[in-house]
């Protein structure tokens, strides 16, 4: 699969950014048993990892809310019809402190370019390019914003 030959040079283009959750999320568990194109992120394709404080994520509708610490990435690359692949961003949604942004449910969300750069940080640098993320992820408000993967890849 395209993934396996893509993923460390992936990795490695996210790192550039110094980005604490870009280093470390390939150590995590991704909850993808493959990866699969996502119409809401540019069509691209798309796997969903967890860190270890947000376990629960596991149990998908059923997750609950997730405590401060959690954090959930989901890498992304591109296939074209040549059958080249190209890498896409990286987005990231990290669980804060509540009172932290209140219509975002507290979870800061980032997205890093496949060069290193940040697009933006919710109450950070670039915060409005990442309000878009907010306004679709609230519509999942009953399940702490979070949509969780297609059934034919979880586990
Ligand atoms: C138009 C709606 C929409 C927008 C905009 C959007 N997402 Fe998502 N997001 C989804 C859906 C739907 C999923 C579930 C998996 C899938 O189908 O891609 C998801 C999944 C995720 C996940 C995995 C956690 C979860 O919810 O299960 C992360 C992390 C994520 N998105 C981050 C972002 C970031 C960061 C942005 C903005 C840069 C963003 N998303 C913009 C709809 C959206």
């Amino acid at each position: 699969m395209a993934y396996n030959c893509l993923k460390a040079p992936l990795q490695a283009a996210y790192a550039k950014s110094g980005d604490q959750v870009a280093k470390a999320y390939p150590t995590w568990v991704n909850y993808a048993t493959a990866p699969y194109q996502s119409a809401t992120h540019g069509d691209r394709y798309a796997n969903n990892y967890a860190n270890a404080v947000a376990k629960s994520y596991g149990k998908y509708e059923e997750s609950g809310k997730m405590p401060v610490g959690a954090v959930l990435a989901k890498d992304s690359f591109m296939a074209h019809p040549n059958g080249k692949v190209s890498p896409g961003p990286l987005f990231i949604m990290q669980k804060m402190a509540a009172g932290f942004n209140k219509p975002s449910g507290d979870w800061r969300y980032s997205m890093i370019m496949p060069n290193g750069s940040t697009l933006g940080v919710t109450n950070g640098k670039g915060s409005a390019n990442v309000a878009f993320c907010i306004e679709c992820h609230a519509s999942m408000e009953d399940q702490d914003h979070m949509f969780f993967l297609p059934e034919e890849v979880r586990h």
